[in-house]
């Protein structure tokens, strides 16, 4: 795939998941509209949407049928949509600005945006559960409300965000740094690559190696992440830059050094490329995924 063919899967299937949840969102003239108008924000507001684009990618390599993929990209979303309304609360990283805008509490009020969460990470379940793809047998729905679900609790992005909490002020080791964002965010990352195997009905062993790529990347985010945080403008990533040092968190570039931060991204990449080597051309929007995750500038 060339850069500008990836380019386009980027741009098209970006477009794709947008218009599928701006479909799911209610309309913000539906009662309660402050509600429902504080949901579209979060989600329609903007973003990369890096987890579904997982899934379509993931379900592309596997020959799969692209209308099977909407449903659990767009649950994959909303759950991240509403991790980053809660990690912006005061009571969590205390952040105004999300997606170049006012963050969800700041334009809403933070009981409504506790209740934004809420309401999106039910219509995460609701999605997958109430899919009207009947193509997408009942059994395979269940097994993607029962990953996502694992994903996104306690022993997923909520304990991980959870550790991240904890971790304020601390030395954490290596060790506990890796599980803490393995945890808050390569568990939705590993989700949205989980959901499309199960929606090709993949067998074992392109599952295990897609299981490795999604760790490896979905580490590496997170690393990238915390580089972005240091060497990133609040302009151009939408976000208040700085935050990680400000907050005392722990992080890669705090941990090891910024050097070393980059080399471990590239590190992990390189590992997530090699498991997709028997994937041949169909592995190629996965590949383009990997190394703009580790390029991005926002
Ligand atoms: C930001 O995720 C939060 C993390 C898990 C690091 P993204 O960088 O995927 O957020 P958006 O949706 O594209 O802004
Ligand atoms: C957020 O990590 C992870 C989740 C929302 C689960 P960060 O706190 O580093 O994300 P940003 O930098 O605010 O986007
Ligand atoms: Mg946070
Ligand atoms: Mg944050
Ligand atoms: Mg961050």
């Amino acid at each position: 795939m060339t850069s500008e063919s990836f380019d386009e899967f980027l741009a098209s299937h970006q477009r794709r998941v947008e218009c599928y949840l701006d479909r799911l969102l209610p309309g913000a003239e539906i009662l309660p509209e402050r509600l429902h108008e504080a949901m579209r924000h979060a989600v329609l507001g903007g973003g990369k949407r890096i987890r579904p684009l997982l899934t379509y990618a993931t379900g592309a390599c596997l020959g799969s049928d692209i209308a099977l993929l909407d449903a659990p990209a767009a649950a994959v979303e909303l759950i991240h949509a509403y991790s980053l309304v809660h990690d912006d609360l005061p009571a969590m990283d205390d952040d105004a600005l999300r997606h170049g805008q006012p963050s969800c509490h700041v334009a809403f009020g933070e009981a409504t945006a506790i209740l934004v969460g809420d309401a999106l990470q039910s219509l995460a379940f609701h999605v997958l559960a109430a899919s009207s793809h009947e193509m997408i047998p009942a059994s395979v729905r269940l097994r993607m409300v029962e990953t996502l679900g694992h994903a996104a609790g306690s022993r997923g992005m909520a304990g991980g965000q959870q550790l991240d909490i904890d971790a304020i002020g601390a030395e954490l080791e290596l060790p506990e740094l890796e599980n803490m964002h393995i945890h808050k965010t390569g568990a939705l990352i590993c989700s949205s690559v989980r959901m499309a195997t199960l929606a090709a009905g993949a067998d074992a062993a392109s599952v295990k190696q897609l299981n490795h790529y999604a760790k490896c990347i979905g580490l590496a985010f997170q690393v990238h992440d915390d580089i972005l945080d240091v060497e990133g403008e609040t302009e151009k990533l939408g976000k208040t830059s700085g935050k990680d040092q400000r907050g005392d968190k722990p992080s890669y570039p705090a941990l090891i050094g910024l050097g070393a931060a980059h080399e471990m991204a590239a590190r992990l990449i390189d590992d997530a490329l090699r498991s997709l080597e028997g994937f041949g051309a169909p592995g190629e929007a996965l590949r383009g995924i990997a190394r703009y995750i580790v390029t991005r500038q926002h």
